[in-house]
């Protein structure tokens, strides 16, 4: 397809996403917080994900869009070490990481992953369940509870939350939940946080507090990758959105809050990687940022 085939429309967006790579080159200053390159995963003879390479930097929001069966929920379980890239390199600030595990998620990229269905024990109070596994002892022995109690006190005030420490986790609703799991981030200072539908299981009028809570985790320096099927949620809050297909980056954009839900979907589905228009795949900006 030519560049005057196109509807106005959709030149229009191609034309903001030439601009978006501009913005990318122009950031080259800046060394990215967590580097993923040419990453590979395959699942029997399926290739959920593609040669992907992408940068995240400190304090942005970075929307990951795509069809059902895109690899969105593979390259964040790659990025917490639940599944094993076949291939591919990551780098912290710069620095080549062995990472291979949950743990070195947690501890070398410092990740915190919220899950679509929150890991929370329903049982035990909100402070036990931001410390569980990571439990803070006295003497390496006593638990030491008025400390947990009292952190876990700091981070909720910092999120802005009302949620106290002593409350029961299974007597909070949905959004309250996702500040627990998000607290998480915060108490053990990890710097990117990874959401995979965190709007999903929760009503509707608590999506505005979970796109809240993602702002003020911005605002604290962090960097979000938030997986969306609500585009209008991606637009508001996004920096950057990443289009993926079939396992491939399509497209990375500047989110200039201009794009309408409609524009993004078409350019979701639509095949711009190789209409030949010469738009940026996400190979190219990732590689022009190093
Ligand atoms: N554990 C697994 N074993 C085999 N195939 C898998 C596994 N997990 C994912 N896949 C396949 O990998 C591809 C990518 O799936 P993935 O769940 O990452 O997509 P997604 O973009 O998160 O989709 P959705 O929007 O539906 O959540 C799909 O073809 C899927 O069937
Ligand atoms: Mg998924």
């Amino acid at each position: 397809m030519s560049v005057a085939d196109r509807d106005p429309q959709t030149q229009e967006a191609l034309t903001r996403t030439e601009t978006a790579r501009g913005q990318v080159s122009r950031s080259k200053g800046a060394m990215p917080l967590l580097s993923v390159e040419h990453l590979v995963k395959n699942f029997g003879p399926v290739r959920a994900v593609n040669d992907v390479s992408l940068d995240l930097f400190e304090g942005e929001v970075v929307g990951l869009v795509g069809d059902n069966g895109a690899g969105k929920s593979t390259l964040l379980s790659i990025l917490t070490g639940y599944h094993h890239a076949d291939s591919g390199v990551f780098r912290y600030r710069g620095e080549v990481v062995a990472h291979t595990s949950p743990s070195s998620s947690r501890r070398a990229l410092k990740i915190e992953m919220i899950y679509q269905h929150l890991d929370l024990a329903p049982d035990l109070p909100v402070w036990q369940n931001l410390f569980l596994a990571e439990e803070r002892r006295k003497f390496k022995i006593f638990l030491d509870k008025r400390w947990m109690r009292q952190r876990a006190a700091e981070v909720l005030g910092e999120l802005g939350s009302k949620v106290k420490p002593d409350d029961l986790v299974g007597a909070l609703s949905g959004g309250e939940q996702q500040v627990v799991a998000i607290s998480r981030a915060l108490l053990f200072e990890r710097d990117i946080v990874l959401m995979d539908e965190p709007t999903a299981a929760i009503s509707l009028n608590k999506v505005r507090d979970v796109l809240d809570l993602i702002m003020r985790l911005r605002g604290l320096g962090k960097t979000v990758v938030l997986v969306s099927h609500r585009l209008e949620d991606i637009l508001e809050v996004a920096d950057r959105i990443v289009i993926l297909r079939r396992g491939t980056i399509a497209q990375i954009l500047h989110n200039d809050h201009q794009m309408s839900v409609s524009e993004l979907a078409r350019m979701m589905f639509e095949d711009v990687v190789h209409s030949g228009v010469g738009i940026s795949d996400g190979e190219s900006v990732a590689e022009e940022n190093r």
